[in-house]
């Protein structure tokens, strides 16, 4: 994706960055953000000034500024981008009106709320010129980089899995939500297998269940078999509820090609029964949230296109919103069917008409995603 972004040119200070969202995920963020180089920390903003006020008060830095409004803030601090770790109600309203404002943007994932949610985000990053990269922390793992250079000396890929097994008692929203798997987990697996293979989904058929024993209200089982775009298939079959031999929080992977297969635990490195291609260990991309604001800082410096950008991103969330379908339809959905229904609802909710013209200009949601121009027969046309 190329969409072309403004850039900040590094002059030797680092990024003066607000944090909004002070909750459980957003106190790991402010700890990786104080730890980093490369960034300040310049404020911190949350709808509850005193979690914003504690959070301040827990880095050592009582006199922080803190605030309930994110623009208002990031102006009256010189802040020069937005971290977004609000819950996904709140992704679209905070990072419009970052984008609005000028400023770029690392949102927690997912994107939004909804596929056309984060269809409006897409627009709205183009509109207003900035970066808005989606944080998807499991890709920033040397290991699962590893595991794709393995798996270039397999030949032809053609089916990966990921096993995902764990029996977590969170307590609080996982416990009472639809879709906990689904929604809340399975978008890391999602998003992985996406970047394993290079490729998108197409349709997908999926069964969501609830073991008999399940401490969740909703769904805490699933198992989805995706087509995607190079015709492989990726097989998630998971449970949050399956105490005793758990898997990885990265699932247990297996990549099987026509030469061999490479298998990763998720927390060791990964083998493969083929000979080992020649060159060097795949690259460091840094570990987790450490690396994805590596990688943000690095593009609003540079204009190179980060891992997350949103236009790339979306596609993770349409994989999970299209298996709840096929879960509810207990029929196979299509991508392509979700997205139409998904720029649909975009159209009819955007109420910043300069965002709806951009949303208007796009001849294919698949092209607008992937940065280029409708060609024949990809994606939707209009
Ligand atoms: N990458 C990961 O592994 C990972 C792990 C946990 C959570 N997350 C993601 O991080 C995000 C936050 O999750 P959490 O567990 O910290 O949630 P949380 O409920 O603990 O905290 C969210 C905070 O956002 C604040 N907030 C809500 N709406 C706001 C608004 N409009 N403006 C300013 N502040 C607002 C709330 O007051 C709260 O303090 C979610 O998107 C979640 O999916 C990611």
């Amino acid at each position: 994706m190329s969409t072309p972004f403004a850039t900040i040119p590094d002059d030797g200070t680092p990024l003066r960055v607000v944090v909004v969202g002070a909750g459980g995920m957003g106190r790991a963020w402010l700890r990786t953000v104080e730890s980093s180089p490369l960034v300040e920390l310049a404020g911190i903003v949350d709808l509850d000034l005193a979690t914003a006020s504690e959070a301040a008060a827990s880095l050592g830095r009582p006199d922080l500024p803190v605030g309930a409004g994110t623009a208002s803030l990031a102006s009256d601090v010189g802040a020069q981008a937005v971290i977004n770790v609000t819950v996904p109600a709140a992704h679209h309203p905070v990072t419009t009106e970052a984008l609005a404002a000028g400023l770029p943007v690392l949102g927690e994932k997912p994107v939004a709320s909804t596929v056309a949610q984060g269809l409006s985000l897409a627009a709205a990053a183009e509109l207003h010129g900035q970066l808005f990269m989606v944080s998807q922390s499991r890709r920033y793992n040397r290991q699962l980089f590893e595991a794709k250079r393995l798996s270039g000396s397999l030949g032809a890929v053609g089916i990966v899995s990921a096993e995902f097994f764990k029996a977590p008692h969170f307590g609080g929203f996982r416990d009472a939500m639809d879709h906990p798997l689904l929604l809340d987990m399975a978008i890391h697996q999602f998003d992985m297998a996406r970047f394993l293979l290079d490729a998108d989904p197409v349709s997908v058929f999926c069964e969501e269940y609830n073991p008999s024993w399940s401490w969740y209200r909703g769904d805490a089982g699933a198992t989805a078999v995706f087509e995607m775009t190079g015709g492989e298939r990726f097989v998630f079959n998971g449970s949050w509820c399956s105490p005793g031999q758990e898997t990885s929080w990265n699932a247990s992977w297996r990549i099987s090609g026509e030469h061999g297969t490479v298998l990763w635990d998720g927390d060791n490195e990964p083998v493969s029964s083929a000979a080992i291609p020649l060159g060097s260990d795949a690259p460091d991309p840094g570990q987790e949230i450490a690396g994805s604001l590596r990688d943000f800082v690095s593009a609003v410096r540079t204009g190179s296109t980060p891992m997350g950008q949103v236009h790339q991103n979306i596609m993770s969330l349409a994989m999970v919103e299209s298996a709840i379908l096929s879960a509810s339809t207990g029929a196979r959905a299509s991508v392509d069917a979700l997205l139409e229904d998904s720029y649909q609802q975009a159209l009819l909710a955007e109420r910043d008409p300069a965002v709806l013209e951009v949303l208007k200009s796009w001849t294919s949601v698949r092209s607008a995603l992937s940065g280029g121009s409708a060609l024949a027969g990809e994606g939707i046309r209009r």
